[in-house]
């Protein structure tokens, strides 16, 4: 049977401000720049969420990408959008809430929750021009 992979896009506003604690203000502002406004800023985060698997017979789906976007909605996205990412999500409290750190957070939330469907891939848009990629490995 045929591997293929089906993706559902989503999209969030969130704030945050990108800071290490254990390092100077002059560090910060060198490593993060505008990310590291201590007022907060926002972006508008566009989220890729890839499930891989076989079609199934009957429905000829993968999984029902209206089913991906009720998980991902409940599990996810009410937790982060319009939200401070450093003060009010549980699951990124005590990490610098960067596009990779959001993105290894979504994962250990969203692998579980579509089992027993394969989360293959997660792609996390903080920009029109950035965005990170993880695979689970
Ligand atoms: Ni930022």
């Amino acid at each position: 049977m045929p591997l293929l992979t089906v993706t559902r896009r989503i999209t969030f506003s969130a704030a945050h401000r990108v800071h290490n604690p254990a390092l100077s203000d002059a560090e910060n502002t060198r490593l993060f720049g505008k990310c590291n406004h201590p007022n907060w800023h926002g972006h508008n985060y566009v989220l890729e969420v890839s499930v891989s698997g076989e079609p199934d017979s009957a429905t000829g789906y993968v999984i029902d990408l209206g089913l991906v976007k009720r998980i991902v909605e409940s599990e996810f996205v009410q937790r982060v959008d319009h939200k401070n990412l450093n003060l009010d999500v549980p699951f990124l409290s005590g990490t610098n809430p960067t596009c990779e750190n959001i993105i290894l957070a979504c994962w250990r939330v969203l692998e579980p929750a579509l089992r027993p469907s394969r989360l293959s891939r997660l792609r996390l848009w903080e920009t029109e021009n950035n965005y990170v990629e993880y695979e689970g490995r």
